[in-house]
């Protein structure tokens, strides 16, 4: 017997559930999520404040008969529709396929990383479930990975999937650009898609072997379009917040130091290329940044000048002073870079709290994003979601965490609506819109 009275609406299942935020997307086509699993705590406690539903803690390796055991009693009699994975992609290589196997081989590594071998588990999991769908999220390079899989044996990750999954299930997987469906950010993911429903694999022939139509996609948004009427805000204290416009509209303050290399940089140029300030100067010819390689690595240029080539004066670079001298910090050209109001944002990660990492200055405000910019860049403001747990919020760092690392969830959900559509078609002709939630049925 299931646990709770369920709706009639089709069931899904999800693994590496985070705090949920992609889950968004599945639940808004309409779905409902029967179970889901998370190795951390307190990722799984904001899950539990968002969802009804159970999220069973801990490492999917040890815990996928309880899963499988736990999802088969949710559903009953019902079939499970859609298996919802995410792994974590912190181990996969974006090197070519097979540059992780020479480098253990030659004693350069001492073992693949094991997160990249959770798609095992995973597998287990969708081959006991035999969902409808299966739907992987990763990054592209996941598609280039190797495991060991079997018998030791090293296996393409995407061809383990495929192999595990058997004839019964077509699909593939694809590199697409999150800026290409509505979300506001170019975030390019590998979306691995596979279906043993006969009519979703005539999706596939429709398209010419690709889940994804071109009338799934829509116009890109800038940064401008997305966060350009947001009330400003400014990294120094008092300034910082605007709560009474929305709770998460805020930013940290930025030490004086970084706020006056902010300052002088200008939209979509970084802080490494600012250049005289000195009003009896101002030089606009010093060198700016450059990334060289060294030994095969990028590294930064040691011959960025960090004192003005005409006055002598000191550059407003980041920089810090040792035995009273200047010495340029080392940086990537992205680090210290005003984004561009005019362009969909650079990926979002969970550093955009920090004004040294890859674009993450505002535009044309000294300040980084606020959490409520990135709940938007993200399409989390799209949907109902909260950060407080019990009442109390979580640290501004947890945050972007689980943020960075979670899924676009209007993306899931027009991927979520295409999987339904195509799942109803009567007749041999795909219905491309969802039905209502309340009507949802798979025929
Ligand atoms: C990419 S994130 C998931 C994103 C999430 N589905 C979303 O859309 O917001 C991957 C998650 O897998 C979790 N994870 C890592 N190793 C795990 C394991 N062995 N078992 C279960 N979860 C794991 C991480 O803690 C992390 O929260």
């Amino acid at each position: 017997m299931p646990l709770k009275p369920r709706t009639s609406r089709p069931k899904a299942a999800s693994l590496f559930s985070s705090a949920g935020i992609g889950e968004l997307g599945i639940e808004a086509a309409g779905l409902e999520i029967v179970l889901a699993n998370e190795l951390v705590g307190a990722r799984a406690a904001l899950y539990r404040a968002n969802f009804g539903h159970e999220i069973l803690e801990g490492d999917i390796a040890e815990k996928k008969d309880e899963f499988i055991e736990r999802t088969r009693t949710e559903l009953g009699a019902e079939e499970l529709f859609l298996l919802y994975a995410t792994p974590p992609c912190q181990g996969m290589s974006s090197n070519g396929m097979g540059k992780l196997k020479s480098e253990v081989a030659m004693g350069r590594r001492h073992h693949e990383d094991q997160r990249n071998r959770l798609v095992i588990p995973a597998m287990d999991v969708t081959v006991a479930l035999r969902p409808r769908w299966l739907l992987l999220e990763n990054v592209p390079g996941m598609e280039a990975t190797e495991i060991r899989t079997d018998g030791n044996q090293w296996e393409n990750i995407i061809s383990y999937v495929r192999r595990r999954l058997g004839p019964d299930y077509v699909g593939c997987a694809q590199v697409i650009a999150c800026e290409d469906f509505g979300v506001p950010q170019r975030r390019k993911r590998l979306i691995t898609i596979f279906t043993r429903d006969a009519r979703g694999k005539t999706l596939y022939e429709s398209n010419g072997g690709s889940f994804f139509s071109s009338d799934m996609k829509e116009p890109r948004v800038t940064l401008r379009c997305a966060i350009g009427s947001v009330p400003p805000l400014d990294a120094k204290a008092g300034h910082n917040e605007a709560r009474w416009f929305h709770p998460y509209h805020y930013v940290p303050v930025m030490t004086d130091l970084k706020y006056h290399w902010v300052q002088h940089t200008k939209e979509g140029n970084t802080a490494f290329n600012n250049q005289c300030i000195n009003l009896g100067c101002r030089s606009t010819t010093n060198p700016g940044h450059r990334d060289v390689q060294v030994e095969g690595k990028w590294v930064s240029s040691k011959e960025i000048p960090i004192y003005c080539q005409e006055c002598g004066n000191l550059l407003p670079r980041p920089h810090v002073v040792e035995g009273g001298k200047a010495r340029l910090l080392r940086g990537f050209h992205s680090a210290y870079r005003r984004m561009k109001w005019d362009e969909t944002a650079r990926t979002l990660t969970q550093n955009f709290i920090y004004e040294a990492s890859d674009n993450k200055i505002h535009p044309s405000q000294n300040r980084v994003l606020s959490v409520y910019e990135a709940m938007v860049l993200q399409t989390i403001n799209r949907y109902e979601y909260t950060f407080q747990i019990k009442g109390k919020y979580i640290s501004t760092a947890q945050i972007a965490e689980v943020i960075g690392e979670s899924v676009p969830p209007y993306l899931i959900e027009k991927i979520c609506k295409m999987m339904v559509a195509a799942s109803s078609i009567t007749g041999g002709k795909l219905s491309r819109r969802g039905r209502n939630q309340s009507q949802l049925e798979i025929v």
